[in-house]
């Protein structure tokens, strides 16, 4: 028997959720980490949301992560945001706190900026611009995050032109909205382009860009994980550009969660990634 006051339990709160990797990563960090716990999908239609957030507190639950298609609806039901998920306008984490009440927290951006400088430790924000494409939550994460970082320009390219002009009029300066036929030669002199849309998805076609203007140091970003490698990665790759695929992202954003739940800063280890990336294989 264990102490179930002592009990470490979070979760992610999604619908559907069985897809999820989190419980894989963040279970595999409880036995890491010495932790008598349990990090469980948790299927909430979003019927249900606010009555299952109410509930974190009397389950026991630090709190959970929440994904596909709460991260906008959860904002509204929370106690307190935190400016960063204010501004991205999702949360990706909540954490119940001393008072009982629900914070919300947005963790994605961190998660795209350690992958990419933990498996491209050479690239620089203030090298030359980046290359954004699609504007809704995932692309407003990225764009925070290379801005926090250092990035001076970023061309966001949207096929709904009007979503990449209200994200640059929210964004400031640095954002800079381009028509989706400019997509191709947007990539001329870019450091990094990163997909944000769903296309490459399973069951979505691949994403409709040529890379013939991208320069060949640059590194091709996909925020996809299954597959593991789109097609524009796969093309990215063949040309010889350097890729970064969507798992790490993933991994990475589970830290700050664990910060702020347990005060526990875990390792994404290369044998977690490769439990992760097997995983996705066999799908
Ligand atoms: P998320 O929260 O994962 O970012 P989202 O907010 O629904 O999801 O955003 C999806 C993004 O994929 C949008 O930028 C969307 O473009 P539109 O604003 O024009 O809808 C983009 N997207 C979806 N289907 C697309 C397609 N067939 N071609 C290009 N972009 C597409």
């Amino acid at each position: 028997m264990f102490n179930t006051d002592r009990l470490f339990l979070a979760g992610v709160v999604g619908w559907p959720v069985s897809h999820s990797r989190s419980p894989l990563m963040h279970n595999y960090w409880m036995k890491q980490n010495n932790c008598i716990g349990l990090y469980l999908p948790l299927a909430v239609k979003p019927c249900g949301l606010s009555t299952a957030l109410s509930a974190l507190k009397p389950l026991g639950f630090v709190g959970c992560n929440v994904t596909i298609p709460h991260k906008q609806m959860a904002l509204e039901i929370v106690d307190k945001v935190d400016e960063i998920a204010s501004t991205v306008g999702a949360i990706s984490c909540i954490t119940l706190q001393k008072d009982g009440s629900l914070l919300g927290t947005n963790n994605d951006w961190y998660g795209f900026m350690a992958n990419l400088k933990q498996e491209h430790p050479d690239w620089q924000a203030d090298a030359g611009p980046a290359v954004v494409i699609g504007a809704g939550g995932a692309s407003r994460a990225v764009c925070y995050g290379l801005m926090h970082d250092g990035v001076k320009e970023i061309r966001l390219i949207n096929r709904t032109y009007s979503s990449a002009k209200t994200l640059a009029s929210q964004f400031g300066k640095t954002i800079k909205p381009l028509p989706w036929k400019m997509r191709h030669q947007a990539l001329e002199d870019v450091t990094i382009v990163v997909n944000t849309t769903n296309q490459g998805m399973v069951g979505e076609p691949p994403l409709d860009l040529s890379l013939d203007y991208l320069p060949s140091t640059a590194i091709a970003a996909d925020i996809v994980y299954v597959p593991l490698e789109t097609p524009f990665l796969t093309a990215a790759r063949h040309r010889g550009n350097h890729t970064l695929n969507g798992i790490g992202m993933l991994l990475h954003q589970g830290i700050p969660a664990w910060k702020q739940w347990f005060n526990i800063e875990p390792i994404v280890t290369s044998e977690l990634r490769k439990i992760m990336e097997s995983s996705l294989i066999k799908i």
